[in-house]
């Protein structure tokens, strides 16, 4: 029964969690405030938040679980994709706890870990499953085939739908990060106050680019006609631009389905929080009678959690790392 310790610091959440025996016991998440004041992260800020609060985070990850740090079996983190300095951080501590209580090693890929995040608790998919997961870099449909045996089959050639959510309530003037406040104006708009183009990208691939200055013109060139523009319609403008890039994931979603004839559906990444695509998710597996699986609200965002559940699913698998690991910046599948 192995009581994994887990550790995540790609981008600006510094998360560490506990698990034994694949339950996860604690899922500690110290968000990061400093960066709303610059409109997105700044890296160099986050690293040096993270190394303030990795010790903390992993202190309480302890006490929640009611794990003695000596009972930890091995020490999982994240290598990679996020921002260098930030990875540095929670590698450089998961490298100095395994070396001091001698225990293994175990690498994580933070998009894998998204994916695998639909592996905490009892309702599971069945591979093969497809997940798309959409976070504030990337936005892929993934094929999952096996625990760490998956295929990128369509991903963003641009922006990614994250950013796009965070570009536009930046030229709302709202704070970074964006995306929950559009998720909230929205719940009180129209969706069909207004609409956004549909990228034609052929196979399953996306891009946001061309939606995203669509977007900043529309808002531009309301505002010289109405400079209250913003104000009085932010709900609408919220809602049609929400409903916008849910129909372009879930159109594709819905063809790749389609094509490699898979029911079992899953959401991931930190865009999986937003309301209106998960009920656009339950309605089209409504709709095309697929099971569909949504995280809970703390597994959908940057979380340790979902690093000990791969970090347990590699532990059974005997997939351990050396010492001399270094964190990878971009990190392929
Ligand atoms: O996975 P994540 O926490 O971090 C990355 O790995 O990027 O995803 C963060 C992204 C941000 O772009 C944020 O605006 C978006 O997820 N996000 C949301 C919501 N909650 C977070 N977007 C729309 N609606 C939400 N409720
Ligand atoms: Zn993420």
């Amino acid at each position: 029964m192995p009581v994994i310790l887990a550790i995540e610091s790609s981008c600006d959440e510094t998360s560490a969690s506990v698990c034994a025996d694949g339950n996860i016991l604690s899922n500690i998440i110290a968000n990061q405030t400093i960066h709303e004041a610059y409109g997105g992260v700044v890296p160099e800020l986050a690293s040096r938040v993270h190394q303030q609060n990795i010790v903390p985070a992993v202190q309480q990850a302890l006490l929640n679980a009611k794990v003695n740090k000596n009972d930890i079996d091995a020490v999982a983190f994240t290598r990679g994709p996020g921002l260098l300095g930030s990875l540095l951080v929670g590698v450089s501590f998961a490298k100095a706890f395994a070396l001091a209580k001698n225990i293994p090693l175990i690498e994580v890929n933070h998009m894998q870990a998204h994916v695998l995040a639909h592996f905490i608790g009892d309702h599971n998919p069945a591979f093969p499953f497809l997940c798309l997961t959409v976070s504030g870099g990337h936005t892929q449909i993934v094929l999952v085939k096996d625990y760490f045996d998956m295929e990128i089959i369509g991903q963003t050639l641009d922006d990614a739908a994250g950013e796009a959510m965070d570009k536009t309530s930046k030229v709302l003037g709202l704070p970074y990060p964006g995306g929950p406040l559009i998720d909230k104006y929205a719940r009180s708009g129209n969706p069909d106050a207004y609409k956004f183009p549909e990228p034609q990208i052929p196979g399953f691939d996306f891009s946001f680019s061309g939606l995203k200055t669509s977007i900043l013109y529309f808002i531009r060139d309301n505002v010289a006609a109405n400079p209250n523009f913003i104000e009085e319609n932010i709900n609408d403008i919220c809602a049609s631009v929400e409903k916008r890039i849910a129909t372009i994931l879930l159109n594709k979603l819905r063809k790749a389905a389609g094509q490699y004839g898979i029911t079992d559906v899953a959401l991931a990444g930190g865009v999986s929080a937003n309301t209106g695509l998960r009920q656009g998710l339950q309605q089209l597996g409504m709709d095309l009678g697929w099971r569909t699986f949504i995280p809970k609200m703390e597994y959908c965002t940057d979380n340790a959690a979902m690093i000990a559940i791969a970090g347990y699913h590699k532990f059974l698998k005997g997939e351990f790392i050396g010492q001399d690991v270094a964190p990878l910046a971009r990190m392929p599948f």
